[in-house]
């Protein structure tokens, strides 16, 4: 039987053959190439994913029955709950300078929101000193090499869109210093779009399906396919820094947060998770709660559009949210934890259901139509979803300027100019911290432009002997 024809059984086996409508009009080629798209996807489980999220989604109930996380507060002698942020940064380090670390990137994402046409991460983190995102991470990884003295593998998933223009960013860039041994670049699978009535799989083109990259929590099976957990393992790997790619602020590697996840006694050390307080109700971060599931309560993370309004509303006496645990997207990850959900062959995370504008193919007169409005589904997992799977998963609290400044949108909250006001905040408390005067104008905000440079500092003290003697002139922009 030809490709064509087995294709064709197949798709009408669960009533999608108008795929191959314009077969008969396309080049060689272009033939080709539709048949191969077609045969990477999972055919099979496509019937399925219509019925349940296509066709008849279910309405989403949000959890009713949640409380706040107890999460590890910032202030380690905080009245709530006292730690020893010492003892467990010793033990982070350790890991660290035994060389069981790795980071992991999630750049996989359309980043359609902030409008930039190419990979995410290599839009510009720095306003002082132009350098893009995956400059940031690459610098702060390669800091953390030379301090603990071992190699820190990165692990890169991009999706097919980006996945070359990625590697070709960090070719020209040569790789920021780091190896380009100790980095890999792996692909997050897709999954087709649908028509939002019909449940129909969309063209965007008459020789191209229409889709979607499959959700950052497609990359447990990315990361086990690709061949990176066999390569933590052949490096005697054992856990993750998971961090997305548009917070430039984001400890790549934090020792504390490292031994809390591996060493803390409410930890099972399988992923743990960052927060920070949440002052804004509507604030689109997703928030930890502890959720009652079958009959175990546990660490969730609910989004922001899933959280209900009068939960994220409430207040304590001191006028903080109850529920104030916003989710900054970073994760520890153990690679025993990964290899098990990978490997088991029952899991699959939830899928999640987006309504979209998705660009498409009349099939009556095969031109390509700019819906209006919402005429499509695309189908996403969330890595967060994992934490309920944990046997005990750690919430850690962080500082929202030292931490998490995320580029989002093109302009206003979570955009390049916002980075760059907390950039210089940071900046401005740590050279304080460290007897640098720094001018402020009369409402206190810092009078200058500053950026850390990742390389220079993890943290104030880093910064000592480079300062000595510094003068920040009023107006100055600076990196340090
Ligand atoms: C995300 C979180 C939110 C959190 C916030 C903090 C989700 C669904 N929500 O929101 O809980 O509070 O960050 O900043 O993640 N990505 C892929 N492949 C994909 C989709 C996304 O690699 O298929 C990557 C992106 O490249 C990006 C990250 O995942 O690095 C986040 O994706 P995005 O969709 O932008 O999430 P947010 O809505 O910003």
């Amino acid at each position: 039987m030809s490709k064509y024809r087995e294709t064709l059984s197949k798709l009408e086996a669960i009533g999608q053959e108008h795929l191959l409508r314009f077969f008969a009009d396309l080049g060689e080629g272009q033939q080709t190439a539709l048949l191969g798209q077609i045969a990477r996807l999972d055919l099979d489980a496509i019937p399925r994913l219509v019925d349940r999220y296509v066709r008849n989604p279910a309405k989403f109930s949000p959890p009713t029955d949640v409380l706040p996380v107890d999460a590890y507060p910032n202030d380690p002698k905080s009245a709530r709950k006292q730690w020893d942020k010492a003892k467990y940064r010793a033990a982070g380090e350790a890991l660290l300078k035994a060389g069981r670390v790795g980071a992991f990137m999630v750049a996989g994402g359309q980043g359609s929101r902030l409008g930039y046409d190419g990979p995410k991460g290599c839009f510009r983190a720095g306003e002082v000193s132009r350098r893009s995102l995956f400059e940031f991470f690459g610098l702060g990884i390669r800091r953390a090499e030379m301090r603990y003295g071992k190699p820190v593998p990165w692990y890169i998933m991009t999706s097919p869109q980006n996945h070359e223009s990625t590697q070709a960013y960090f070719t020209e860039h040569r790789w920021f210093g780091l190896d380009p041994a100790n980095i890999m670049f792996f692909q997050q699978g897709v999954l087709p779009s649908f028509d939002m009535k019909t449940g129909k799989i969309l063209l965007a083109k008459p020789d191209e399906v229409a889709t979607n990259p499959d959700g950052h929590g497609g990359s447990i099976a990315a990361l086990s396919r690709s061949g990176a957990i066999a390569d933590m393992k052949r490096r005697g790997i054992e856990h993750l820094s998971y961090f997305q790619v548009d917070n430039p602020l984001v400890r790549t590697l934090d020792p504390i947060f490292l031994g809390l996840h591996s060493s803390a006694p409410d930890s099972s050390g399988e992923m743990s998770s960052k927060m920070i307080p949440k002052t804004d109700p509507k604030e689109k971060v997703g928030v930890f709660a502890l959720v009652l599931r079958d009959g175990r309560r546990g660490v969730d993370v609910i989004e922001y559009s899933d959280f209900p309004a009068a939960l994220a509303e409430e207040r304590l006496p001191d006028g903080t949210l109850r529920f104030n645990a916003g989710s900054i997207a970073v994760h520890i990850l153990s690679v025993a934890f990964l290899e098990k959900l990978a490997s088991d062959a029952n899991f699959e995370l939830p899928y999640h259901r987006a309504e979209k504008k998705v660009p498409y193919v009349d099939l009556d007169t095969g031109d390509v139509v700019q819906p209006t409005s919402n005429n499509g589904v695309k189908l996403e997992k969330f890595i967060f979803d994992a934490i309920p799977l944990c046997r005990q998963s750690l919430v850690m609290e962080t500082d929202r300027v030292e931490e998490f400044a995320p580029i989002k949108n093109a302009t206003g909250v979570d955009s390049a100019e916002s980075c760059a006001q907390i950039q210089t905040l940071r900046a401005a408390r740590w050279l304080e911290a460290i007897g640098v005067r720094v001018p402020r104008r009369m409402d206190g905000t810092p009078d200058c432009m500053l950026e850390i440079d990742p390389l220079h500092g993890a943290e104030p003290d880093d910064l000592r002997e480079r300062v000595s003697g510094l003068v920040i002139k009023p107006g100055e922009r600076r990196v340090i």
